[in-house]
């Protein structure tokens, strides 16, 4: 059954609105295993409202950390220790869409980063990016940071304005394969993510 984690070069870049497209798109669940920041809504809630998802499809999360901050840190001032071995993908009878939090060399402890304990998953990766000044840079740190822990890459999601020379140099200095941009939408409602995901990806690209 596939199951792919969305991995980001940053965070805010997009990564839980290409989740929600993506789990609309397979029929998926989505876990965020670790969530920072309640206040302002979480990536689940998020998530169930874009794709429009029932109760079940929704896994729960294993730390909900109240401040938006780094994990490592929001877990610090809650009192809480993450172990890191709670943090295995569960298995379920459908696709699964895992979020990982901000981008890949976030701690979860001061000892583990987050890229530590995905490659521990032996699940592929797809990588979220922009397309904006910056996103060439922040790709191919990230693509060096997956490929170092032999995690495999489905290929590259761009999030932005269309920006050809930069989605080009990243896909080809990279070597990653480009799945596809999602354009800014305005207004973000579940009707434009799902058309705007069918026109942006080719959905067999996903299944690994
Ligand atoms: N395609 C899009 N069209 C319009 N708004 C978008 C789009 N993608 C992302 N956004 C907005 O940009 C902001 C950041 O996006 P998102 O929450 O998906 O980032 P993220 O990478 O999941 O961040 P985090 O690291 O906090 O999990 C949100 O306010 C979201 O609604
Ligand atoms: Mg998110």
């Amino acid at each position: 059954m596939t199951r792919l984690v969305v991995v980001g070069t940053d965070t805010d870049v997009g990564k839980t609105v290409l989740a929600a497209g993506l789990t609309a798109a397979l029929g998926a669940s989505y876990w965020k295993p670790v969530q920072a920041g309640l206040d302002d809504g979480t990536d689940s809630e998020r998530v169930q409202q874009l794709a429009e998802l029932p109760d079940e499809r929704i896994l729960s999360e294993v730390y909900r950390l109240t401040s938006p901050l780094s994990p490592h840190r929001a877990a610090e001032i809650d009192g809480i220790d993450i172990d890191t071995e709670r943090l295995s993908p569960p298995r379920t009878d459908s696709p699964m869409v895992i979020e990982a939090a901000g981008g890949l060399l976030v701690p979860l402890t001061r000892k583990d980063l987050f890229a530590d304990v995905i490659a521990g998953w032996h699940l592929p990766v797809v990588l979220v990016g922009r397309t904006a000044l910056g996103a060439i840079n922040h790709a191919l740190l990230s693509i060096e940071a997956l490929r170092s822990r032999s995690i495999d890459i489905v290929g590259i999601a761009f999030v932005g304005e269309k920006i050809a020379d930069t989605q080009a140099t990243i896909v080809e200095m990279g070597n990653v394969r480009a799945l596809g941009r999602l354009p800014v939408l305005n207004p973000l409602t579940p009707e434009a993510l799902r058309q705007a995901f069918a026109r942006s990806f080719n959905l067999d690209d996903f299944h690994v």
